[in-house]
């Protein structure tokens, strides 16, 4: 149990309870002091303002690779395609050869750019907050593009999977629901 003053929390009820939440997959990337590409997957990557143009993400306090380029002159976000799954277990991995294999380019302030990704967002940081066992950084975005339109990589519940197109079909309007069934009434009525 985690004794939080008011309440006291079951960590896996809160792992469990926010695992509920889906997210994206993104894999954020610098360059270290040495010159050595880093990586490291996040599924906290969020926009977080247009003016002025922030983005933010969510590194744990033990994360290695963040501790190696937390100092980097920028940083990139990768967003992951739903065919990058191999690529997100092996950035995901303490310790392994994260770049083995992986074709990158250097974006326009030097952090890799990895092929494949649906988008990259390239940021100088603005503020490392800490914040429990992590923390928030804000990113302010320098330069950015969509480099493949396609499905994005999704993670819910411990797995990973994508949209099917029938979720793309577009939600019917209340409004013209409204109106149908307000149209059905009235003619039956009359
Ligand atoms: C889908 C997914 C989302 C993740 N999101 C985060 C995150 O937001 N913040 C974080 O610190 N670690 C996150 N992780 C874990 C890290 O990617 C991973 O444990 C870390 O990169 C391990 O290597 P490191 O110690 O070199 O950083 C996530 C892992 C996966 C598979």
């Amino acid at each position: 149990m985690i004794d939080v003053g008011q309440a006291t929390i079951d960590p896996a009820l809160f792992r469990e309870t926010l695992g509920h939440y889906p997210t994206g997959v993104a894999v954020v990337t610098a360059m270290s002091e040495d010159g050595i590409p880093e990586g490291m997957v996040v599924g906290t990557f969020t926009s977080v303002s247009l003016h002025p143009p922030l983005i933010a993400f969510i590194p744990a306090r033990n994360s290695r690779s963040f501790a190696r380029f937390r100092d980097a002159a920028a940083f990139c976000i990768n967003v992951l395609a739903s065919d990058q799954e191999p690529l997100c277990r092996q950035m995901a991995t303490a310790g392994a050869a994260k770049f083995e294999g992986v074709r990158w380019r250097p974006g326009p302030l030097g952090s890799p750019v990895l092929d494949g990704a649906v988008s990259w967002i390239e940021c100088t940081f603005e503020e490392v907050r800490e914040a429990g066992d992590h923390y928030i950084v804000l990113g302010r975005v320098q330069e950015l593009g969509v480099a493949r339109s396609t499905l994005p990589l999704l993670f819910f519940q411990g797995g990973y999977g994508k949209f099917s197109t029938g979720s793309f079909i577009a939600a019917p309007d209340p409004e013209l629901i409204q109106a149908a069934q307000l149209a059905v009434m009235f003619r039956e009525v009359g």
